[in-house]
């Protein structure tokens, strides 16, 4: 049951400080080690990978596209990420010493099972991260690495994605410890951060109110934009897919560099721009470069509404509102930014008087092609 919640959505929104930990139990060990013993892929085969590939659909394919970020920055391994209903259509250069990554919630998705199938063929190996055990994609691969979320009942997946991107980073990471590269000392370092992610997702959490009301305030609109770059990327693309999908709302994200090749354009009196902000911690540049992009929507009417880091003054100037996330390194700030964005749907959609958990013409697990 829905637990004295209006939404499974928002149940399943509550439970990811949880789903975080369960997923990272065990799995990270007491010398600041990934321990994966269930990846049973062997040491050898690990460190003959030339290539990675990523596959997956929807949510998914937005924690692949974070994966990418994170993997090749640990292991230096080049990494592609596609959809997988492109995937297989065209005729991509793999073979034994490709690693293929595809990761399902559902385990069920049909586009996502062919470009398994495909990929086996071209012998290349398979690891599948899933969180319905026993589903089929996990047994049609050589190894899987579980979520562990739990059931997710919503159409719009939430914990599922927090749970795929923790998961990928654990990819990354074990990679970069069985290749013993030079990124290798930052695994600890990173194993470190990980742990305070549970209580740093229960942090956001707890200033929900305030964004909710803000959902409220958006109900109305036509369109909204996001923005992001680096990871904060994905992030706004995963922002924009939830409002499509719940709110019926055009909804886009952008690389936040693209605007002025041309999305700007979009940007007149009044449209809302949800801004994603790298940390100021990270490279200096990024920040900087995203902090003046708020300032250009800004200057052509935009509303803005800032994801930034607890402390992060430089955004004040430009923001009409401002949503706090607490400080986390560059690659693991997507499990606290992508939080406000799933309840600002959320709450628009329900605003809106639609059925959040059940919107119209999606089905939870696409099982046709
Ligand atoms: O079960 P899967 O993770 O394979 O599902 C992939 C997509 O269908 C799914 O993420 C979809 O985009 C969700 N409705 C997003 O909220």
């Amino acid at each position: 049951g829905k637990a004295g919640y209006d939404w499974f959505m928002l149940k399943e929104i509550d439970e990811q400080p949880q789903a975080v930990a369960d997923t990272l139990l065990g799995r990270l060990g007491e010398r600041g080690e990934i321990v994966l013993d269930e990846v049973r892929i062997s040491d050898e085969d690990l460190r003959g990978i030339t290539k990675i590939f990523v596959i997956a659909c929807g949510t998914a394919y937005h924690a692949g596209l974070i994966a990418k970020y994170a993997i090749e920055h640990w292991t230096r391994i080049p990494v592609e990420v596609e959809l997988a209903s492109e995937f297989r259509y065209r005729d991509p250069v793999l073979d034994r010493s490709t690693l293929v990554v595809v990761i399902s919630q559902s385990g069920e998705t049909m586009d996502t099972l062919m470009a398994v199938r495909h990929a086996k063929e071209q012998q290349a190996r398979v690891l599948a991260i899933c969180n319905a055990n026993g589903s089929t994609i996990p047994r049609e691969s050589d190894a899987v690495l579980y979520t562990r979320a739990g059931p997710e009942v919503a159409v719009a997946s939430t914990k599922g994605f927090l749970t795929q991107v923790v998961a990928c980073y654990l990819v990354g990471l074990f990679l970069a410890q069985v290749r013993g590269l030079k990124y290798e000392d930052e695994v600890a370092a990173v194993v470190a951060e990980l742990r305070k992610l549970p209580d740093q997702v229960r942090e956001v959490l707890a200033g929900m109110d305030e964004v909710r009301e803000l959902g409220r305030s958006l109900a109305t609109e036509s369109t909204i934009l996001f923005l992001g770059r680096h990871v904060g990327y994905p992030v706004a693309l995963e922002g924009a897919l939830k409002l499509k999908e719940l709110a019926y709302i055009h909804a886009e994200g952008f690389a936040a560099g693209e605007l002025k090749h041309g999305s700007i354009a979009l940007v007149g009196a009044g449209t809302p721009v949800i801004v994603v902000v790298p940390s100021p911690h990270g490279r200096e540049s990024l920040h900087g470069k995203v902090v003046s992009n708020i300032q250009e929507v800004r200057a052509r009417g935009a509303r803005t509404i800032v994801i930034a880091e607890e402390g992060d003054d430089d955004v004040l100037p430009y923001a009409d509102h401002v949503i706090r996330v607490p400080r986390t390194p560059t690659l693991l700030a997507p499990v606290v930014t992508t939080v406000p964005l799933q309840i600002l749907a959320c709450e628009i959609a329900d605003t809106r008087g639609l059925d959040v958990d059940m919107p119209r013409n999606l089905a939870k697990s696409v099982t046709v092609e």
